[in-house]
């Protein structure tokens, strides 16, 4: 098998046949075209519907409008209105200081699961995933890992902290996810405030630690206990799931398939996991990670409202304007990176192959910027080594060269990423 794997990629075209019907379109990631002078210009200015708005693929700027001073450059309206409408007072749909406190409430919460109850977790729920994949001998990665993400979070976000085996309702949520609509934000969520709905009828909340916000999710009166209303408890049970689950579960799925390809480089991987399974695998599956999410960024997108100008190699953008950082853009520039289309992990692991910070923001960053990102990166981290551990993946080329991408909610392979599986 040769280490050269199929890396499907967005089409690009001029800016002016690329078609925004209006700004939700963008916020939901959509098109699938891109405009193809993102590649070589750090911005773009146009006007939808009269809003000006600017398309940045520019790591400068995006250093300084995302992380450096992101309380100039607060969330988006279009993007907070959005989140509203699907999840409610999630900490994705509101603005200000009702924000900074449930950010505050929810760091701490995803804080306090990093570690070894989550090692655990991920262990055993991991185990059972296999068993059934090698029962099974091919299996659809870009469902079977969003499911195992979504058991993960079940038992220790909104479970009591221990695994009870693979749990019919997040099965069956997981599968009606795969098959929703990518692009309908609404319906997705949709799903997942049924699964909170579920979580609330069985009972589970009972068995959470007093420290869990989720465990006041049917008090009448949790503000004086969590400093959370009811309603914004519920918004975030739900917000969360969305956030972290196809998003962790599409990173593993897409990683693997990339490996499923990669002969060489995967028995390398189990190599390196048997001889060293913390020190040297860890960076090198931090490196396949991080390529992967070069290439397939669960965000295609980002957006900022400018409230303060901004000068991106010397055009001046005025306040009031939209800010769309273009994830997908930056990550396939040409600008910052070396065969941009190639799967080449050892990227990440040279330090004269690293682009200028502001290049590569899977999680964007900031004020506004992913809540979870360390746990992301842990469940990365976990799952990979158990999987890697016990199995082979292949991936046939014919098979992989048909595989394309679709923007929605988030990013999407076009069709199922089938696999074999065999233990190892
Ligand atoms: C590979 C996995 C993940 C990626 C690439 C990712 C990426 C992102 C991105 C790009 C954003 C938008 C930030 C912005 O508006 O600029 C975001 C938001 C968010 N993510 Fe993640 N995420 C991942 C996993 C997770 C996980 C596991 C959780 C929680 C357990 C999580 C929780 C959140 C939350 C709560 C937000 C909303 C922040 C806000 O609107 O203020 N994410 N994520």
């Amino acid at each position: 098998m040769q280490d050269t794997p199929h890396v499907p990629r967005f089409k690009f075209q001029p800016a002016a046949h690329t078609t925004w019907r209006g700004l939700s379109d963008i916020a939901r990631f959509r098109p699938n075209t891109r405009p193809v002078e993102m590649l070589t210009e750090p911005v773009i200015l146009r006007k939808i519907r009269q809003q000006p708005v600017a398309l940045i693929t520019d790591a400068t700027a995006t250093q300084k409008a995302l992380f450096r001073h992101s309380s100039l450059f607060p969330k988006a309206d279009v993007q907070q209105k959005l989140a509203y409408v699907a999840f409610g007072e999630s900490l994705s749909g509101t603005t200000g200081a009702q924000n900074a406190n449930q950010r505050q409430i929810m760091r701490q919460l995803l804080h306090s699961i990093l570690g070894p109850s989550l090692q655990q977790v991920v262990q055993e729920a991991t185990e059972d995933a296999i068993t059934g994949w090698l029962q099974a001998g091919r299996i659809n990665l870009s469902l079977a890992l969003p499911e195992l993400v979504l058991q993960v979070a079940w038992a220790t976000l909104f479970g009591p902290g221990s695994y009870e085996g693979r749990d019919h309702d997040v099965l069956e949520t997981a599968k009606r996810l795969d098959q929703a609509d990518r692009g309908d934000f609404r319906g997705n969520a949709e799903v997942l405030r049924d699964l909170i709905q579920r979580f609330i009828d069985r009972r589970r909340w009972e068995r959470l630690p007093h420290t869990n916000p989720f465990r006041h999710i049917t008090n009448p009166d949790p503000v004086s206990q969590t400093g959370l209303t009811q309603s914004e408890l519920l918004a975030n049970a739900a917000g969360l799931a969305g956030s972290g689950h196809v998003t962790t579960g599409l990173t593993l799925a897409w990683a693997l398939w990339l490996l499923g390809q990669c002969g060489t480089m995967q028995e390398r991987l189990h190599e390196r996991l048997k001889q060293a399974p913390n020190g040297t695998s860890a960076a090198s599956l931090l490196a396949l990670t991080n390529e992967t999410m070069r290439l397939f960024p669960p965000a295609t997108e980002t957006m900022r409202r400018a409230d303060y100008p901004l000068t991106i190699a010397g055009t001046r953008i005025e306040p009031g304007t939209l800010l769309i950082f273009s994830i997908y853009g930056l990550h396939r520039s040409p600008r910052y990176w070396s065969e941009p289309d190639a799967f080449k992990p050892e990227r990440f692991l040279e330090a004269s192959s690293l682009p200028p910070s502001g290049a590569f923001i899977p999680f964007s960053g900031g004020a506004s910027g992913c809540l979870g990102a360390a746990i992301a990166r842990e469940e990365l981290r976990l799952i990979l080594t158990e999987i890697l551990k016990r199995i082979t993946i292949r991936v046939s080329p014919g098979m992989a060269a048909s595989v394309g991408l679709t923007a929605g909610v988030c990013l999407y392979p076009n069709q199922p990423l089938y696999a074999e599986v065999a233990a190892n």
